[in-house]
């Protein structure tokens, strides 16, 4: 689904935030990405929108070559590629329902169809009571939800959300976490960005490590039986090796195991 080749991103500042990154991301994977600040996560992020150009390397998504895409080209790529940013960057005197239908309406559609979807997703999302307030009479969590509801609406084969548990309380970092893995079970391809290293340990899914730039690890998703710990130690270094493949998977009994992996193993 996602494939970088050596990619690397130096901006105009001479800042080199990311260096030589080759990885894949299979459709329908769940992946933390993970590092200090200033490691490259959003870089990373960002070079996917194409909100920035590689400096070198080749990035596909769904098989084509986003590093020649026109720009003429970028909006129909992004049709594809739900966001959640960090910062929300909801529109601030709209209401949740306006922030959230935004996206239907670029596209063009129907009153009755965008209200059917954007009514249908606030709903899943625990968000219909608060449909017609504005959104900043919304706590951050419930923020948190539009962002994550305007990056739905429009049902994306990719989510890339950075740090979407980032200052909120633990408990709304859980229900996040889980509405983001409801969200891979029905089969979109999840990348989130975070340094919170407690949610990485906690779900034990694949986390992509980067340090200064580089891939640094590639864990693979842990599978855990309740009482057992089976955590493997972190695979070898992919960096530098040409789309390295992850270790299998062992199976899983965790709510995680089936989360939307087809390659997944089973328990025997
Ligand atoms: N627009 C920019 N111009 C110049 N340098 C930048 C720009 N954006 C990011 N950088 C630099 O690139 C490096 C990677 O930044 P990036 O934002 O990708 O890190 P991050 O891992 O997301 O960090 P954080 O956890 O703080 O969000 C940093 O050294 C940063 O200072
Ligand atoms: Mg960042």
């Amino acid at each position: 689904m996602i494939q970088l080749y050596h990619v690397s991103k130096r901006y105009p500042n001479g800042c080199d935030a990311l260096n030589d990154v080759t990885l894949r991301i299979r459709e329908g994977e769940f992946v933390f990405l993970t590092g200090a600040s200033g490691a490259g996560k959003s870089t990373l992020l960002r070079l996917l929108l194409v909100m920035e150009r590689a400096t070198e390397g080749q990035i596909l998504i769904g098989g084509r070559n986003i590093h020649v895409l026109r720009d003429s080209s970028v909006p129909f790529l992004r049709r594809n590629i739900g966001v959640v940013f960090q910062d929300f960057r909801l529109i601030k005197n709209r209401t949740v329902f306006e922030n959230v239908a935004i996206a239907l309406e670029i596209m063009g559609l129907g009153r009755k169809e965008i209200e059917r979807r954007v009514n249908q997703l606030l709903e899943g999302l625990r968000l219909i009571q608060r449909a017609h307030s504005p959104v900043t009479d919304l706590s951050g969590g419930e923020q948190q939800r539009v962002a994550i509801a305007r990056a739905l609406v429009n049902e994306p084969a990719i989510l890339l959300a950075d740090e979407p548990t980032g200052n909120l309380d633990p408990e709304l970092g859980h229900d996040i976490m889980q509405l983001l893995i409801d969200i891979n079970r029905r089969g979109t391809t999840v990348a989130v960005a975070t340094h919170d290293a407690y949610m990485i340990e906690h779900y034990g899914l694949r986390t992509l490590v980067l340090h200064k730039g580089k891939l640094l690890e590639d864990r693979p998703r842990v599978s855990v039986r309740p009482g057992q710990d089976v955590r493997p130690p972190p695979s070898p270094l992919v960096y530098g090796s040409p789309l390295a493949m992850q270790p299998p998977v062992a199976a899983a009994e965790s709510s995680l195991a089936s989360a939307a992996d087809p390659d997944a193993v089973e328990a025997p």
